[in-house]
């Protein structure tokens, strides 16, 4: 399985996979990395690893359309079986989704649909969760259309919200459940025992 990522700020899920299939414990190889952010720890780690990087933003492409066309070009030229969205904060348009039908997943730090959409990123995406009193949060790998944070759920983990946890606490222990739950789901799609064509 040919791996490509999008990333855009520190890059840690990205890592977690890379670093899973260089051990062989995720059968698949990274083989492209793209951001919008040229300046990102994501960047840096693709660079340290020796994994070719794109910088494709609003920068190197003013148009949405144009920008789009460029993300699927890279992807497709690179021989991508399935995008993988770690942290990726821009809207993924219409051209790389037709490209890749049902072969783009994206991992969201709560259980969807609770926590999610437009606004719902870091910090406040936890923010609510303690606002809300929940005791119980999570994270989804769910795939990618053009609306944020409403494709198809691929696979979700529960995550205990303790007491006396605030906002940075929590973001911890989900971020390092992500870690975890990413790569093995990756290995789950890998083996066919998930298969992003028919899910609900
Ligand atoms: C993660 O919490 C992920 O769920 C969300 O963005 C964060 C990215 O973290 N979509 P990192 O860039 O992988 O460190």
């Amino acid at each position: 399985m040919r791996l490509g990522i999008l990333a855009s700020h520190g890059g840690s899920n990205m890592q977690a996979i890379v670093d899973a299939s260089r051990r062989g414990v995720l059968p698949a190889e990274v083989v492209v990395v793209i951001s919008n952010n040229a300046g990102s720890q994501a960047a840096a780690r693709a660079a340290r690893e020796g994994i070719p990087f794109h910088h494709l933003s609003g920068v190197t492409h003013p148009e949405f359309e144009q920008l789009d066309d460029g993300i699927a070009r890279v992807l497709s030229g690179a021989g991508v079986d399935l995008v993988v969205l770690a942290g990726y904060m821009k809207k993924v348009g219409p051209r790389t989704i037709e490209r890749f039908p049902n072969r783009i997943v994206n991992i969201h730090p709560a259980l969807l649909p609770k926590f999610g959409g437009v606004g719902m990123y870091g910090i406040r995406v936890h923010q609510a969760v303690l606002d809300a009193g929940d005791a119980l949060t999570g994270v989804t790998v769910h795939l990618v259309d053009q609306e944020y944070d409403r494709g198809p759920v691929v696979a979700q983990c529960e995550v205990a919200v303790l007491e006396g946890d605030d906002v940075e606490t929590l973001a911890a222990r989900v971020l390092e459940r992500e870690h975890a739950f990413y790569v093995e789901t990756l290995c789950r799609i890998a083996s066919g025992e998930l298969d992003l064509d028919r899910l609900s």
